[in-house]
């Protein structure tokens, strides 16, 4: 069947731009500033200049921040029901110019209008209905937390409004102010939003958007008047935001590229899975960072899946994005179809099949026909870069273990499709794709109540959900924690005296721990640990690159350890309690001997209790069931990160490794621990714990050593998910995020300050339990 032309009208929306004389200024302080240096917004479809933007400057970011930081303690103190009835209202009139704001997406976007009408807008209103709801409920269900304060938002192009919304609900609803910067190809529903925050009643400041190029954003970024960044865009970017903010003490939410698997099993409803294909693929030009732009199918069936899927293209229509039977919009911008076009050549270079169909390109704008490749090699940059446009890889794979190692082949862990009418096998693949959302049968699907958010260089921290609201809260024992803890010079070191100890004394020097077992530190060096009163106590081994490097190894092998059930991790860290608890006296003496502590015992008996508090935990953090609006449900799972390397403070060297060691663990991850540089002997003397207690071997590696050296090899190591640092020094904190940012893994880390190691406030609780987690939401909807 041919359909005729169904143009949507953009009479309204060419009124709205020209009751603003098609120019628009800053919105700061719920005022618009007078226009700046201009620059056009354009209509990707057509060419036409649709506005003159705003560039904006540090001076403009100083202003929209000044602004905001006046107005958070007045939208805090109005309260949950205060700002719940002004985010209602929001969504209200969201609702209410639904069709505006879907006419103006796609005038400024070149997206088909049917996406940005039935897809974008209705998700922006669910958004702030959904977060209204959380700013009610936030005294009763986030008592322990307070907004962070002011927020600087970053959002690319692809989702205009919705990346507003995503931001903005959030941060509103937990009590935070923010500075918001669109994307310079698409910020005019931004501007009409500003619009509806004044009608809405949202007091002058809480909402400032500032217009403009990266500079904006740079300016952003930097500006220490900002307590948290939230970024959706580039993983290049996201990179130079985590280097640029090292140190700052902002938190960080990062929500990056993604080059996304779409598994077909044999099994599967091979028609219903083309139609998810579509809407993965295609859906917005394929400019979306979670769309799956990798076919992986069964071989068996891959001659029959391609044929009908090729058919389907054939079908698939293109042109104006206002025409309401179009199914392929308008590109956002000539510059993004130059770097599409140059790596589907350099897949037709490669000897590559390129099939796009026989479809009539428009004369004037940007445009791109849906596009499958085949024949590529995994290492292709056509399968490994994010293309972020209409071009599908397809490759084959022949069992379920193949499919999941092709799946992970990437740098990215956005999302993943699994397509099979054996819901044994979904579930079973599900959860070892490295990604933050796994949609089974299904794709492209989005809630408010389902976090989403990426795995390794997609990102980190969620949108939506519970887990999305912690991004933008604090808990408040934060506030509580004390000034950085001062670590004594050590009185005049004393030599090593021939034999200490009485008549049974035999020299002893404290080696790596890799594996399970013992290890001589590759170099060969041993550093002296002396007494409070600067007697020498012992040797331990100086780590190096090489010792981590073995350490890392040993901890990728055991992965038993996070198959183990939870039972039987709390098992383990119950036993090793006990058998500390055994040894309690003698780590009490070590304690005493090394730090100089009158309360050596008080810190044993912490430990012992800190054990029981993780385990206790293990098999407590559950996940959770989501419902959203879907026949189905969305299952929320906490996974653990994989290795985390840990520096410990040096403060309570026992208690302090205890605290950070032991909720990595019990979550299930593998670590390499760097105990307390001053006092590591309490963490050398586990071995023989440890050893007993029947935890596996390269569950917990420990390196002793320089702290700044090794923490310095821990961040820039590839193999390494997150490192934690918390011995209190300002620098070296600064450092490790610093270098995170090359392999984006994920950090915790304590800054200048301390942190009160027998408080269960500050060293315990779901904030910890955060950190050694990620959330992977699985998508299983029914009878369909
Ligand atoms: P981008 O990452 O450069 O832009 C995203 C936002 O960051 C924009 O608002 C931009 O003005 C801002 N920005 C740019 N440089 C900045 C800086 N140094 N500091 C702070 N903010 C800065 O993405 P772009 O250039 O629009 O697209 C380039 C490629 O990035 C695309 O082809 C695509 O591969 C990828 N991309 C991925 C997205 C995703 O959601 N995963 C979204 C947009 C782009």
């Amino acid at each position: 069947m041919e359909y005729g032309p169904a143009p949507e009208s953009t009479k309204e929306a060419q009124a709205w731009l020209e009751q603003r004389d098609r120019q628009f200024g800053l919105f700061i302080n719920n005022e618009w500033s007078a226009a700046g240096e201009l620059f056009a917004s354009i209509n990707p479809a057509n060419g036409a200049k649709l506005a003159d933007l705003t560039q904006g400057t540090a001076a403009d970011v100083d202003r929209a921040v000044a602004a905001a930081r006046a107005a958070q303690p007045g939208w805090q103190a109005l309260g949950g029901h205060g700002r719940a009835k002004i985010m209602y209202s929001i969504a209200r009139l969201m609702q209410k110019h639904a069709r505006l704001f879907a006419v103006l997406e796609t005038l400024d976007n070149g997206k088909t209008i049917r996406e940005t009408r039935d897809v974008d807008l209705p998700l922006v209103a669910r958004h702030f209905y959904y977060h209204a709801g959380w700013a009610q409920l936030q005294a009763e269900e986030f008592s322990d937390y307070r907004a962070v304060g002011v927020v600087g938002q970053i959002v690319p192009w692809n989702f205009p409004l919705l990346m507003l919304a995503w931001k903005i609900a959030p941060a509103l609803a937990a009590g935070n102010t923010v500075v918001f910067k669109p994307a310079e190809f698409t910020s005019l529903t931004a501007m009409l939003f500003a619009d509806i925050c004044v009608q809405a009643g949202v007091p002058a400041g809480v909402v400032n958007i500032v217009t403009g190029d990266g500079r904006v954003g740079e300016a952003i970024v930097k500006h220490e008047g900002i307590d948290k960044l939230a970024f959706t865009g580039s993983t290049e970017v996201g990179r130079l935001i985590r280097e640029a903010s090292a140190g700052s003490g902002k938190k960080l939410s990062l929500e990056l590229g993604g080059k996304s698997p779409f598994i077909v099993f044999e099994d599967a409803d091979l028609d219903a899975a083309v139609e998810g294909l579509v809407d993965s693929i295609w859906f917005n030009q394929g400019q979306v960072c979670c769309a799956g732009s990798r076919l992986l199918v069964q071989e068996s069936v891959q001659e029959k899946f391609l044929a009908k899927l090729r058919a389907r293209m054939d079908k698939l229509t293109l042109g104006s994005p206002l025409d309401k039977s179009m199914d392929i919009g308008a590109l956002v911008d000539p510059v993004q179809k130059q770097r599409i076009e140059g790596l589907v050549q350099s897949a037709r270079d490669e000897g590559c099949t390129v099939y796009q169909p026989a479809c009539e390109l428009p004369a004037d704008g940007s445009w791109f026909p849906p596009t499958l490749i085949t024949g590529a090699s995994t290492s292709a940059a056509v399968a490994q870069a994010e293309i972020f446009g209409p071009v599908l890889v397809a490759m084959s794979f022949r069992t379920p273990p193949e499919a999941v190692q092709l799946a992970n082949n990437t740098v990215y862990g956005l999302a993943a499709c699994v397509w099979t009418e054996n819901i044994s096998l979904a579930l079973d693949v599900a959860p070892a794709i490295k990604a933050g959302v796994v949609w089974i049968n299904t794709a492209n699907q989005f809630d408010a109540a389902c976090g989403f958010g990426g795995y390794r260089e997609s990102g980190y921290g969620r949108e939506g959900g519970r887990e999305g609201m912690y991004e933008y809260l604090t808990s408040k024992a934060e506030d509580a924690r004390p000034a950085a803890p001062v670590i004594e010079p050590k009185a005049k070191a004393k030599a090593a005296p021939a034999a200490t100890g009485g008549a049974f004394a035999i020299d002893r020097t404290a080696k790596l721990y890799i594996g399970g077992k013992q290890a001589r530190p590759d170099g060969a060096y041993s550093r002296a640990i002396h007494g409070a009163d600067g007697s020498f106590i012992a040797e331990v081994g100086e780590g190096n690159r090489k010792d981590i490097r073995n350490a890392v190894e040993a901890a990728h092998k055991a992965t038993g350890w996070t198959k183990a059930t939870a039972h039987n991790r709390a098992q383990v860290l119950y036993y090793i309690a006990e058998n500390l608890a055994a040894r309690g006296e003698e780590f009490a003496a070590r304690i005493a001997a090394m730090t100089g502590t009158k309360n050596a015992e008080k810190e044993v008996q912490a430990s012992i209790e800190r054990l029981f508090y993780w385990a206790a935990w293990a098999d407590k953090y559950d996940g959770l069931a989501h419902q959203p609006p879907m026949h189905g449900i969305t299952v929320a799972l906490n996974e653990p990160l994989g290795v985390i390397g840990v520096v410990c403070p040096n403060e309570a060297p026992l208690l302090g490794f205890i605290s950070l060691v032991a909720p990595a663990i019990a979550l299930g991850n593998r670590v390499v621990v760097v105990p307390s540089e001053a006092h590591p002997l309490s963490a050398t003397d586990l071995y023989q714990v440890f050893d007993t207690s029947d935890l596996p071997a390269g569950v917990v590696n420990i390196i002793t050593g320089s702290a700044d050296e090794l923490a310095r090899t821990l961040a820039t190591h590839s193999d390494i998910d997150a490192v934690w640092r918390h011995d209190g020094s300002a620098e070296g904190c600064a450092e490790v995020e610093r270098l995170s940012a090359t392999s984006l893994k994920r950090t915790w880390v304590g800054g200048a300050k301390g942190r009160d190691w027998y408080s269960t406030a500050q060293a315990g609780g779901r904030a910890v339990l955060a950190h050694a987690s990620q959330v992977k939401n699985i998508w299983i909807p029914y009878g369909v």
